[in-house]
């Protein structure tokens, strides 16, 4: 892939992981493009109590981009890709990298159609970060993504670089994806209860998690992930190691009454395990339960 000295950087979707990589960007001096839906004149996160500003102004109009960009980082939520579906018209072109920062295993399938011929790369998001309620971003841990061995993966490694999110290439990137896919689906659990991560201190929660991290790992190992038998239990240790006020982006969502991402984090469970044949009773409990949570009716 050729590429001019000083790559363009643009990115959609400036919230909770958004902002954490736009801030590591500019600390470094590769300031993005952002394109976001709501107008602001600039992004916050607070990093240990500590405020980095990222100058704006977020673009909400995609008809103000006139040619494709080099790299593209897509942070919008799942729920989000269609509407978002006019930024990557305009940022995207043939030689683009367009970045997933999306949790899942399908964020090639649902990108690739409209990324006009760029090549699209998923990544797995490691770190916690949340948005506040006057839309600045309180970071949770430290920034980490890891991206497949794939074309477009050095464009990604290079804009990131020196920067406080490290990237890791993997050669393995499915059983990765699939690791931290089963740790989405087990946190899920939490919008069933309205609660954090300490409800995993509870002995019957820990039951259920386990048997359904057992669940998601059948599918998984399916998938071609190679998991070990034990991946669920360390993942529940993950979880009980957790602070106790620590939720998760799903539940976020859930509390403010928007869309939750049950399809890509827990139906996909359901779905290829329907596909591979593995049984998946809990997933047959929970993700009704998530979906009607998501999208009612009632
Ligand atoms: N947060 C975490 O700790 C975490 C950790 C790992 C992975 N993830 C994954 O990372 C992805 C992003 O999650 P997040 O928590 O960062 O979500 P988020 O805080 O809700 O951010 C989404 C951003 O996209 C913007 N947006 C929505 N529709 C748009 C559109 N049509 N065009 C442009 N921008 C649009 C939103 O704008 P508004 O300001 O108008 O809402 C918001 O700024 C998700 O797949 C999530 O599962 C999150």
């Amino acid at each position: 892939m050729t590429l001019s000295n000083t790559p363009t950087i643009a990115l959609i979707g400036p919230g909770a992981i958004g902002t954490t990589v736009a801030a590591a960007l500019h600390e470094a001096g590769r300031t993005p493009t952002i394109c976001g839906r709501s107008a602001l004149n600039q992004l916050t996160l607070h990093v240990d109590g500590e405020p980095i500003v990222v100058p704006g102004p977020v673009l909400t109009d995609p008809r103000t981009i006139d040619t494709p960009f080099d790299l593209i980082f897509v942070a919008v939520k799942t729920t989000q890709i269609e509407a978002a579906a006019p930024w990557l018209a305009a940022l995207c072109g043939p030689d683009s990298v367009i970045c997933a920062l999306q949790n899942g295993v399908e964020q090639k399938a649902n990108l690739a159609p409209l990324v006009s011929g760029g090549t699209v790369l998923p990544a797995v998001v490691w770190f916690p970060a949340q948005r506040e309620a006057d839309a600045s971003v309180r970071l949770r841990g430290q920034p980490r993504i890891t991206l497949p061995d794939n074309a477009g993966a050095e464009r990604v490694v290079a804009a990131l670089e020196g920067t406080r999110c490290s990237v890791d290439v993997a050669k393995d990137f499915t059983t990765l994806a699939w690791r931290k896919l089963l740790q989405n689906a087990v946190a899920g659990l939490m919008v069933l209860t309205g609660r954090r991560a300490g409800m995993y201190a509870r002995t019957d929660i820990t039951t259920l998690a386990l048997a359904y991290a057992r669940e998601c790992l059948a599918v998984a190992r399916a998938e071609g992930a190679a998991l070990n038998d034990a991946a669920p239990q360390e993942i529940i240790d993950g979880f009980h190691r957790s602070p106790p006020d620590l939720g998760t982006s799903i539940l976020a969502d859930r509390h403010a009454g928007r869309p939750l991402e049950w399809d890509c984090r827990n139906g996909v469970i359901q779905r290829y395990g329907r596909i591979h044949g593995v049984p998946t009773p809990i997933s047959d409990l929970v993700v009704p339960l998530l979906a009607a949570a998501s999208d009612g009716p009632g």
